[in-house]
């Protein structure tokens, strides 16, 4: 069985959610856990402690360890916090699911600069001014496991959230970096891209809010930040009951070797490339240039 004994997660915007399924989750497997949320409605207006405070509350009424933190994830000062707090509470943090986030959703037409800022504050750099403290706390301690929410709005699109999108693919980038930053402490970076019924889906989902509880996307969080997990860069679509893998491809291509590649060769190849038959995944960039190399060298 896979458990969290002596382990210290954090988990942003952790008050409402799946956020708040996470955190129970992982409590009832012995994590101590630090819940933090801002409180705030979902376009990110407001504060409140209510929140984080009833999850604690929930963990703690059913015999596990949590405490409250109410920052916002999107100054530094706030991430600072946010890792102190685990730090000065339970001694350590070895978990970290970069969670909080808020909607701003407007075609890109009518989209102001406020909505663009606001949402990247709060999921791209928020996840930075909060893993900033935790991978270093990490990187000391040689374990780690991180966990960034993404979402298919980025990673596929998703009309009239070209803010929101481009702010979750960010947190794609981020992921890939710090895969290869943090393997040699064993800190584990991974992504799940989740559907779930919460109050910032309600109006998306319709119908299917019932068959979509984030308590379905938890224990796929729950296993990426386990000790089991020996996966890294991984990006998991989760929800409704299913996991499944989504992954960048490399297609074989078209190559030409001898002469300078026209503009009409690209045209004339678009077939050979586009064709999915015999397409990697890269993990790396060294992945990609070990594909390329044997071609060069002819
Ligand atoms: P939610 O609105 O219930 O949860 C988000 C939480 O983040 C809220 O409790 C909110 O108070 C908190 N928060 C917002 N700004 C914050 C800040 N600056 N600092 C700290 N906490 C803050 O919505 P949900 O669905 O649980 O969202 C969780 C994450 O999953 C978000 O990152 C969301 O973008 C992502 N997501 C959710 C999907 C879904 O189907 N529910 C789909 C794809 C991604």
């Amino acid at each position: 069985m896979i458990d969290f004994q002596d382990r210290v997660a954090v988990i942003t915007g952790a008050g409402g959610g799946l956020g708040r399924s996470h955190a129970l989750l992982l409590a009832s497997r012995g994590a101590a856990v630090v819940v933090n949320d801002l409180g705030g409605d979902m376009s990110g207006e407001g504060a409140s402690q209510t929140a984080a405070q009833s999850v604690v509350d929930e963990i703690t009424a059913a015999g596990g360890a949590a405490v409250a933190e109410y920052s916002s994830v999107a100054t530094p000062d706030g991430g600072e916090a946010i890792v102190q707090k685990a730090i000065d509470e339970f001694g350590r943090i070895d978990i970290l699911i970069n969670n909080a986030g808020i909607l701003r959703d407007k075609s890109f037409g009518k989209l102001e600069w406020d909505d663009l800022h606001s949402v990247l504050e709060v999921h791209l750099r928020g996840a930075f001014y909060v893993t900033k403290p935790a991978f270093a706390f990490m990187k000391e301690a040689g374990y780690g496991r991180i966990v960034m929410t993404s979402s298919a709005s980025g990673v596929l699109g998703n009309f009239g959230q070209s803010n929101y999108g481009a702010a979750k693919m960010g947190l794609v980038g981020f992921m890939n970096v710090l895969k290869l930053e943090g393997a040699k402490y064993d800190i584990k970076v991974n992504t799940i891209a989740p559907t779930a019924h919460t109050r910032m889906t309600t109006e998306l989902l319709g119908p299917l809010a019932d068959k979509l509880q984030p308590e379905q996307v938890s224990p796929a969080v729950a296993y990426l930040a386990s000790e089991a997990c020996q996966l890294t860069g991984e990006i998991w679509s989760v929800g409704g009951g299913a996991v499944s893998r989504m992954f960048v491809g490399l297609t074989d291509g078209y190559f030409k070797a001898d002469e300078a590649m026209t503009i009409e060769d690209v045209e004339a190849n678009i077939e050979a490339i586009r064709d999915d038959e015999g397409y990697i995944v890269p993990f790396s960039i060294q992945d990609e240039l070990a594909k390329l190399g044997p071609k060069l060298a002819g």
